[in-house]
């Protein structure tokens, strides 16, 4: 850590003597506020330091350029949205890869709708609906007048309504790192109705509107912030019905994805870690412009050189951390997808998809 604080002074000095402070602050392209968290939870308990994710297997390597999440059909077949445009289909058993849709741009989040179709999210182009005989249709691409730029999670009721995120009007899938570090809630938790085919706001100014999924009774649904850390439950029915509180914050890392598990717990893939150093210098915004430069925030995260993912009861207390502090089996973990006995992992920084076989049960 000090080494890590000598080098960014280092850096601090040899900038400001280059250029002037403006100078910085326009190249960084981004418009600051101080980000405080609460200090990052004691590695013990149910978050004890462990390799667990250093067992998994790698599905598809080289075919599946970063896989961010994974829907599965009634088969046990796997889809996942590829950086190369293409929705790929995996067989679980073989690991065979085939391109089943091209999409363009990078799919993100994907759902199985109610007729054989499958509802994506695509950055720029919106919600989209894959029909089952594979067309291509743009359900939502704006709301309230204001276009997506990041459309990210997804999750789909019984009744048919989508509900969707779009994770930052300002930013897109290249520079979401800058909205993330900038701070400021420029997402928000859409629902998109297919009987009137119109999409409301539900909420915005989110940090970062990141994974979305319903409870097994689908009375709330959980919507992660990646910016602030933390998950919110965003209540459906009942008397808080249309309120918003925390679900579980303080994380662990950045969470993105999210997904439930079909009996009693969500998934939470934890995309980006968090050390103390950054976590000190988030909380001084014009230090911010200095980790936007190209490079800066590469050189003192350790995001890229770990992967966790967690597990989440549905009162919001952490069941299950499975993680690999050496990021050497997997890193930027957006996904983790319970399908029996094993969990699939989306990422975006590898080729591969991961299959883990699940031990803490
Ligand atoms: C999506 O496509 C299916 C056909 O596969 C269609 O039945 C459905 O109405 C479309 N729209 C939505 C929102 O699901
Ligand atoms: C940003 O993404 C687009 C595709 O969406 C790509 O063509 C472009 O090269 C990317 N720019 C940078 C700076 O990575």
């Amino acid at each position: 850590m000090a080494l890590a604080l000598l080098g960014i002074l280092a850096l601090v000095i040899s900038i400001a003597a280059s250029a002037t402070w403006s100078a910085i602050t326009r190249k960084s392209g981004i418009d600051p506020v101080a980000s405080h968290w609460p200090p990052t939870p004691k590695m013990e308990g149910v978050f004890a330091t462990n390799t667990l994710l250093q067992e998994l297997d790698e599905l598809g390597v080289g075919e599946l350029p970063g896989p961010e999440d994974i829907a599965v059909d009634d088969n046990g077949v796997l889809y996942t949205g590829c950086a190369d445009g293409w929705i790929k289909r995996i067989f679980p058993e073989t690991g065979e890869v085939q391109n089943w849709v091209q999409v363009g741009g990078h799919p993100l989040g994907l759902a199985w709708g109610h007729h054989g179709n499958l509802l994506v999210c695509e950055p720029t182009r919106g919600l989209l609906n894959v029909t089952a005989d594979k067309a291509l249709e743009v359900l939502s691409n704006e709301a309230d007048g204001v276009k997506y730029k990041l459309t990210d999670g997804l999750d789909v009721a019984k009744d048919g309504s989508i509900y969707f995120t779009d994770a930052t009007h300002k930013f897109g899938m290249n520079t979401s790192d800058l909205d993330i570090l900038q701070g400021r809630p420029n997402g928000r938790l859409l629902k998109y109705d297919p009987s009137t085919r119109t999409t409301t706001v539900l909420r915005k100014n989110m940090y970062f509107a990141n994974g979305v999924a319903l409870s097994a009774k689908q009375d709330f649904l959980v919507v992660c912030e990646t910016s602030m850390v933390r998950c919110m439950k965003y209540w459906l029915q009942g008397e808080r019905e249309g309120t918003m509180e925390v679900f579980i914050d303080n994380l662990p890392g950045h969470p993105d994805n999210i997904r439930h598990n079909g009996r009693d717990r969500f998934w939470i893939g934890l995309v980006a870690g968090r050390t103390r150093l950054t976590d000190t210098l988030v909380k001084i915004a014009p230090l911010k412009h200095i980790l936007a430069l190209p490079g800066v925030l590469q050189k003192i995260s350790a995001s890229s050189k770990m992967a966790k993912v967690l597990a989440v009861g549905e009162d919001g207390v952490p069941l299950a951390f499975y993680e690999d502090p050496t990021g050497k089996s997997i890193a930027l973990v957006t996904t983790a997808l319970e399908v029996g006995d094993y969990l699939y992992l989306g990422n975006l920084a590898r080729n591969y998809v991961g299959k883990l076989k699940l031990r803490q049960l």
